[in-house]
């Protein structure tokens, strides 16, 4: 067994503070809070105001995760911001962070894997720290969809929203400690010939701009709950864990009917299923570490629980993550 494991020692959230409500939508739109709750699950979101970037929102998460752990910015070695709406092109929206963290110390940089980038970002701070490159890690997801959202386009405006969760991992010799806590298993897939299911149609090298989001989501939902049930199965079997062992799922929050197909299909029941996209929508990247944040300030979580994160994305991308909390 692997001696030196990525333990979650701190987590953190930040939603923007203007709660937008489905009966918000402009008549416009013609859309309906029956049909987006019925279809989704979706009752609210919040939206970040003019002068809010996609770094501030990630800033406020990574602060009151570092103040849950009482730890300086500068004991932290590297900042992964997974995002597929960063600040600039470039530099990366993680150097930012680490600029408004105050931590003059290791490295930072972004991933972008769309609604699975926490996931990815996950299992990549997990590399770091069991390959001994790092010992402490602070992994972000965040986003402000709202800025390249079409708002004409009832079938994807109504479904998104925007905000920052963060968690801080630690390096722990599993062998002294006598504990199995942290990162048990991760799995990541991909598949570009998907690409056209869910894109922003421009990009620095093809359009010079930033482009609005489109997307097949029917098609999406076709492949959601297989490559979901299947990641869950693949990540519990490399953790050496059954069904049974599953304290909590942590889901990406993109679709209620998703998440209860997935859950079933796992055999877990939904009272063990964490559930926010009701009060915040689909946050791509930032929706699993808000849920995991959210639920921890709301002490659902005990030591040794097994949970499992799982999400899919543009890409099409797709993963999850083991972790005994
Ligand atoms: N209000 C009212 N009616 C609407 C709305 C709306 N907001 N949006 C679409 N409709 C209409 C459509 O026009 C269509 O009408 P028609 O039958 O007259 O043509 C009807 O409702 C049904 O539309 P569908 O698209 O078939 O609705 P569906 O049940 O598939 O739900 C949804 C759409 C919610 C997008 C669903 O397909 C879904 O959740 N897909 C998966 C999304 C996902 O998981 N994406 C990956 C993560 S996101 C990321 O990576 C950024």
């Amino acid at each position: 067994m692997q001696n030196t494991k990525a333990v979650q020692i701190g987590c953190g959230h930040y939603l923007p503070d203007n709660k937008f409500y489905n009966s918000d939508f402009d008549k416009k739109l013609n859309t309906s809070d029956d049909w987006i709750t019925a279809r989704t699950g979706i009752k609210a979101r919040h939206f970040a105001n003019e002068k809010e970037k996609t770094s501030d929102l990630a800033i406020a998460a990574g602060k009151m995760a570092l103040s849950e752990t009482n730890i300086k910015p500068n004991a932290i070695d590297a900042i992964i911001v997974a995002t597929s709406t960063p600040d600039q092109t470039f530099p990366s929206t993680a150097t930012r962070v680490q600029f408004g963290l105050g931590m003059t110390t290791g490295y930072a940089f972004d991933i972008q894997a769309v609604c699975t980038g926490f996931i990815y970002a996950l299992a990549n701070a997990n590399s770091l720290i069991c390959s001994g490159q790092a010992k402490r890690v602070m992994v972000i997801g965040a986003e402000i969809f709202s800025r390249i959202l079409d708002w004409t386009d009832r079938s994807t405006c109504v479904l998104f929203g925007d905000g920052a969760g963060a968690i801080i991992l630690e390096a722990r010799n599993s062998t002294n400690n006598k504990s199995n806590r942290g990162i048990l298993a991760t799995d990541l897939h991909s598949d570009g010939k998907y690409n056209n299911l869910l894109y922003v149609d421009g990009g620095v090298s093809t359009t010079r701009t930033s482009g609005v989001l489109h997307m097949e989501g029917k098609e999406i939902f076709k492949h959601a709950i297989d490559k979901l049930t299947n990641t869950s199965e693949n990540c519990l079997k490399m953790a050496n864990l059954a069904k049974e062992d599953i304290s909590w799922m942590v889901p990406h929050q993109a679709n209620l009917r998703i998440i209860k197909n997935t859950a079933r299909r796992l055999g877990i029941s939904m009272n063990r299923v964490i559930l926010t996209l009701n009060q915040h929508g689909n946050t791509s990247a930032a929706s699993i570490p808000l849920a995991l944040s959210c639920s921890n300030q709301q002490n659902k979580f005990k030591t040794d629980d097994i949970l499992i994160m799982e999400a899919i994305g543009g890409g099409l991308t797709w993963g999850s993550v083991v972790i005994r909390w």
